[in-house]
């Protein structure tokens, strides 16, 4: 069978102050039980003494009976029983019975012990009553000479009401503490259990993927601690799941980007390849131009392969192939290249160096590549006759490298996704220039690859910074 750790607790609690309770109680009990007999014993003694003192002088000389009126007013005075015998046991006088009657008492226990020793007690069956008795019996001397014994008795009944009420007391007390110490212990177990209980809860919910809840800490204790580990871990599994969600929404993204990539150029393909098929083969004129434009689609087909397979080996880890590199130098050759296409659109660029040539240890083709594709960018989103400036600078332990332009800007909106394999702002002006929006994709793996970084500043049509950092040297 399960226990709930709050029945355990509990019990624990309870069990323990009960056990303590009670045997603090029972001492108590036992040690308040002696003092009220004693007391009892106390009163009836000194009360012995006074009637002794009352019957001293008359006590050697009298018969039983002569000081019966007088035994009788001091024990209705003192509401006790009073027997009053000479020094042989002789009954002189009782207040219960009459003493010529009453046979002798020389042989009763405590009439010998007050002889013997002064004072002398006993609890027995009174022979006279027919009751229970407590009896003290004291000694009356007149001189040296021991004339009597008086004796006090109550009956044990009356002790026992004194006791009764000690005994109704301690156990009320004892129940008090006990109903106390339980409401106590229910309350403790509860504030223990129940954060338990809580995180129990919580802990079903996260496994059935609810991360809303979470559990209050208070305190600062081991459950406190507990709460706050399970919070964390709960925000950190959220974060992950989303992470791979994102991934998997990524991967499923690029498969239908990549087909539907693809298919463009090669649908183009098959369409003038049936057009000639149906004929126009024949016309010399148009095949020739057909022929161009398919082979135009086939080389882009090359390139966005070119460029997948690019991306998949940087993705499946970087091979650098580590040398010095002089980027100044560098750069100037890859604006060489592009001379065409800058003249085609009118177009200036300028390669400035802070401090003449700069050298960074990298792998100089993945250089060359970012290098590449940025220029390609702002060549091909700046309209004619605009402005494209590159720039080297020195700070530190890193290089700064910017490729402005004054083209066609990026929306704010668009800035942190043009990294994305595929994205592009305007898709069919992109494919119209021949852009499938992996450079940048490509360029940002690279300069990673170099420990660097690359961002973007942009201002919708005023023009567009890509900004690169990249460490002089590679640990
Ligand atoms: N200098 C720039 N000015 C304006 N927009 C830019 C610039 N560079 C990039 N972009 C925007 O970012 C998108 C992504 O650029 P990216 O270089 O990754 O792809 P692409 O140029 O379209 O194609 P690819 O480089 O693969 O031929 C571009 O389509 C364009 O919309
Ligand atoms: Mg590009």
């Amino acid at each position: 069978m399960r226990i709930r750790i709050s029945w355990k607790f509990f019990a624990a609690f309870t069990l323990l102050t009960i056990v303590t309770i009670v045997i603090l109680t029972v001492l108590l009990v036992l040690w308040l039980k002696n003092d009220v007999e004693a007391k009892i014993s106390q009163r009836l003694e000194s009360n012995a003494v006074l009637t002794g003192e009352i019957f001293k002088s008359s006590m050697a000389r009298v018969e039983p009976g002569d000081i019966q009126p007088v035994v009788k007013d001091v024990s209705d005075k003192l509401k006790l029983r009073i027997t009053v015998m000479n020094n042989q046991g002789k009954v002189l006088g009782d207040s219960e019975r009459d003493p010529t009657t009453m046979e002798n008492h020389g042989d009763r226990v405590e009439f010998k012990n007050a002889i013997e020793k002064g004072v002398g007690m006993s609890a027995r069956l009174s022979h006279t009553l027919n009751y229970s008795m407590k009896y003290v019996a004291v000694r009356v001397a007149e001189g040296d000479e021991i004339v009597g014994v008086v004796r006090i008795a109550v009956p044990l009944s009356e002790v026992q009401i004194e006791l009764n009420k000690l005994y109704r007391a301690a156990i009320s007390g004892a129940a008090a503490a006990i109903f106390i110490a339980v409401i106590l212990a229910y309350l403790m177990a509860r504030s223990i259990s129940s954060p338990i209980r809580r995180m129990k809860k919580i802990a079903e919910r996260i496994a059935k993927g609810d991360f809303s809840e979470k559990t209050l800490i208070k305190g600062d204790d081991e459950l406190a601690d507990l709460a706050g580990a399970l919070n964390s871990m709960s925000d950190e599994l959220q974060i992950k799941i989303e992470r791979l969600r994102q991934l998997d929404r990524v991967r499923s993204d690029f498969v239908a980007n990549v087909s539907h990539e693809l298919k463009t150029p090669l649908t183009s393909i098959l369409g003038f390849v049936e057009t000639l098929e149906d004929g126009a083969i024949n016309d010399r004129d148009n095949a020739q131009r057909f022929l161009a434009i398919i082979k135009k689609h086939a080389r882009r087909l090359g390139s966005i392969i070119d460029d997948l397979l690019r991306l998949s080996e940087l993705e499946s880890g970087v091979k650098m192939e580590i040398g010095r590199v002089n980027l100044k130098e560098l750069l100037d050759e890859v604006v060489m290249g592009f001379g065409h296409a800058l003249s085609a659109k009118r177009q200036s660029i300028t390669v400035e160096s802070e401090a003449g040539d700069f050298s960074v240890i990298g792998d100089k083709d993945k250089l060359e590549q970012v290098f590449v594709n940025l220029i390609d960018n702002a060549i091909k989103y700046t309209k004619e006759g605009g402005k494209i400036k590159v720039q080297l600078a020195d700070s530190q332990d890193f290089v700064v490298i910017t490729v402005e332009d004054n083209g066609i800007g990026i929306p704010k909106e668009d800035i942190e996704r043009v990294f994305e394999r595929f994205y592009r702002v305007d898709k069919a002006h992109s494919r119209e220039i021949g852009g499938t929006g992996l450079g940048l994709s490509i360029a940002k793996h690279m300069v990673l690859a170099h420990k660097g970084e690359i961002c973007i500043d942009s201002e919708l049509g005023k023009g567009t910074k890509v900004l690169i950092t990249i460490p002089k040297t590679q640990k």
